[in-house]
């Protein structure tokens, strides 16, 4: 059988840039060789795109000014299929089977680069430009989980527009409805950038002023005490969960230096839960799974209260972060699937459904 050829995009214009690099490191050093030839394809933080052919330790590889990188894009135009290269002597395509984009938030996780693929004709790995569009934006997935019915903290939304016209009763609708502490969040980021918690009125204006900086939507929530549960789900219609971690922060939240530069937090890769519970939080993320249409992969969150009994779902990433210390290729693994396996079954799961 002859080798598929796949492109890996990682950076982007996105808050999460970094994150990606870190991400995409491990999803090339995974990929199956003697089964697929792979492109790497860099955007730079200000949009450019290259072809790479520097090491794939990216974050430290200052990789956009590696003497290899090229010009490339990804063109609509279905007879141009594949990745269209501008080399020193001339135009080039190089034909793609499919494209893996190791993105992470704005830019890349959120549809634009599906919808592109889409329009392309070419296989992407993960969730279609729908469901990734849905599952970006807090305020959009929350209306789907209040039709589906699947419980989650009570939140608010608004725009900076109506927020601006009218901040004082916004703040003071906030409280009666949600009650301090209250979780604000850009509509559209990840990685807990621009997330707090505010204990008061004050806080609560410089937390929505903050989140604000992210985007022209902002999420309210309720503050909801538990344990921060994760389930990893992974196919096209045959759903496959692996058993559910559980992430116990060391700071007051999970924050951005809690995911990723300090060492406080601490992962249980098998969450201490009921078999019932478990079955419950699969469940769960199933439904979640299947009501904002996701094919490929998709990490859901889940907060469990500390008696049990209650589960709130809190979030979706579409591209949840393949990094060292991340967890969905983690939950996997620990249920014997290896990351090379893992990343394979992406990418023919990207192929089938494009059938
Ligand atoms: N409603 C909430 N109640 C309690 N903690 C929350 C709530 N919403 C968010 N958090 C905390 O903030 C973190 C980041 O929020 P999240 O919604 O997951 O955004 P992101 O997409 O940036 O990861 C969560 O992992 C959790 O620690
Ligand atoms: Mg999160």
């Amino acid at each position: 059988m002859s080798k598929k050829s796949v492109a890996v995009i990682f950076g982007g214009v996105s808050s999460e840039h970094d994150v990606s690099l870190a991400s995409a490191e491990n999803v090339i050093n995974s990929i199956p060789t003697d089964k697929y030839d792979v492109y790497k394809i860099g955007i730079t933080k200000d949009g450019r795109w290259f072809k790479y052919d520097g090491p794939t330790d990216l974050k430290n590889s200052k990789w956009e000014s590696h003497e290899s990188c090229v010009s490339a894009c990804i063109l609509p135009d279905r007879a141009k299929k594949g990745i269209t290269v501008f080399e020193k002597d001339g135009v080039k395509i190089i034909e793609i089977d499919c494209v893996f984009p190791v993105l992470h938030g704005k830019n890349g996780e959120d549809g634009t680069m599906q919808g592109l693929m889409e329009l392309a004709g070419i296989p992407c790995v993960g969730c279609d430009m729908i469901s990734s569009a849905m599952s970006m934006d807090k305020a959009v997935t929350n209306t789907i989980m209040d039709y589906a019915g699947i419980p989650q903290a009570k939140w608010l939304a608004v725009t900076k527009y109506d927020y601006n016209k009218a901040a004082d009763s916004f703040l003071k609708k906030a409280e009666e409805y949600l009650g301090f502490p209250i979780f604000v969040k850009p509509a559209c980021a990840g990685s807990s950038v621009g997330v707090s918690k505010a204990a008061d009125f004050e806080a609560l204006r410089k937390a929505i002023d903050v989140a604000f900086e992210h985007g022209n939507k902002v999420v309210l929530e309720q503050t909801i005490v538990g344990r921060e549960i994760e389930c990893a789900v992974l196919g096209n219609d045959e759903l496959q969960v692996a058993t559910p971690c559980e992430i116990i922060p060391g700071s007051e939240f999970y924050d951005y230096d809690s995911k990723y530069i300090d060492d406080t937090t601490k992962i249980d890769i098998v969450a201490k839960l009921t078999a019932e519970q478990v079955e419950k939080l699969k469940s769960l993320a199933k439904k979640t799974y299947k009501a904002l249409g996701c094919s490929g992969m998709s990490r859901v969150d889940f907060f469990v209260s500390d008696d049990g009994l209650s589960m709130f779902m809190n979030e979706v990433n579409t591209i949840p972060g393949f990094t060292q210390i991340s967890m969905y290729p983690k939950m996997f693994e620990n249920a014997g699937k290896p990351y090379s396996e893992l990343v394979s079954e992406l990418i023919e799961l990207a192929i089938e459904r494009s059938k």
